[in-house]
């Protein structure tokens, strides 16, 4: 009988890190990720470490950012930023760049693929993009 593995059996501890790093230099470069790239600190680093610990915990391993931070909860961090349909893609489409990258298999990209979606677009709190993400002469946008 074949024993269904969690992405964290198949990815290990390494390579969920290697995913985040992977999915926040993809972020940083990618043209078409700009727009949620600018809704982050300069420093990428801190960010890193973060993800790679809550996709620890979320991919079936150990709670590394709920015993830090108290919470999995991740509509809260993320109410005071602009996510529409526009952004939560942008996120997403990091994510799936990044799992081929790291050689990510068929099998681990179909598994993940909608709880994915699902999360981010949990915290999806607006329906349609910011208008900075359309308008390139808008300084800011709520
Ligand atoms: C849907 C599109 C998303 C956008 C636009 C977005 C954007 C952001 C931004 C701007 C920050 C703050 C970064 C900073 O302080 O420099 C953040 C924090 C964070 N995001 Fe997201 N995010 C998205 C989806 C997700 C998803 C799906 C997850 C988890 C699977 C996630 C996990 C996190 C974590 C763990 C933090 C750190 C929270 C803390 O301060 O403890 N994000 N996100």
């Amino acid at each position: 009988m074949q024993t269904i593995q969690t992405p964290f059996q198949i990815l290990g501890e390494q390579g969920i890190r290697e995913l985040t790093s992977a999915f926040y230099d993809i972020m940083d470069s990618l043209p078409e990720a700009a727009g949620v790239r600018a809704m982050h600190a300069a420093d990428l680093a801190p960010m890193k470490e973060k993800l790679a610990e809550y996709l620890i915990g979320w991919m079936g391993g150990p709670p590394l950012y709920a015993q830090k931070y108290g919470s999995v909860c991740m509509t809260e961090p993320h109410e005071h930023y602009h996510i529409g349909p526009e952004e939560r893609d942008q996120w997403l489409l990091c994510m799936h760049k990044a799992l081929a990258q790291t050689g990510a298999s068929e099998e681990l990209v179909d598994m993940l693929r909608q709880p994915l979606f699902r999360i981010a677009d949990a915290i999806r709190n607006r329906e349609g993009p910011s208008a900075a993400a359309t308008d390139a002469n808008i300084i800011a946008a709520g």
